[in-house]
């Protein structure tokens, strides 16, 4: 586990905004083809606010992680502004990540994407 950095094992290790939104205003569903797992972004939209953002994965710990980086993140972002954040999040993410393991955080950020062209 020495290779994940800090901030990466503490969201692994709580996840925040694990779960499904019931009634969402967007949803993307995205697989991972090297992998097979399957990752769901949910988000509830109000005006062009993100006020919600939930997941739901049967990914790995490093989709668990940065799933759950990205949602807290874009919680209470503008539409445009969630994808930067999503951006810019990524830049910062995948330059931690192991190799082997950016497929696995490329499935929330294309969930997120397709979430917001579905709202
Ligand atoms: Fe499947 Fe990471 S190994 S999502």
């Amino acid at each position: 586990m020495g290779k994940y950095p800090k901030f990466l094992m503490e969201h692994f290790q709580n996840p925040r905004n694990v779960g499904e939104i019931s009634d969402p205003d967007g949803v993307g569903t995205v697989g991972n083809a090297s992998c097979g797992d399957i990752m769901q972004m949910f988000i509830k939209v109000s005006g062009d606010k993100i006020v919600k953002a939930k997941f739901k994965t049967f990914g790995c710990g490093a989709a668990i992680a940065t799933s759950s980086i990205l949602t807290e993140r874009i919680i209470g972002a503008t539409l445009d502004e969630a994808l930067k954040i999503s951006e810019e999040t990524s830049k910062e993410v995948l330059s931690q990540l192991p190799k082997e393991k950016i497929p696995c955080f490329t499935l929330a950020t294309e969930a997120l994407k397709l979430a917001i062209e579905e709202f």
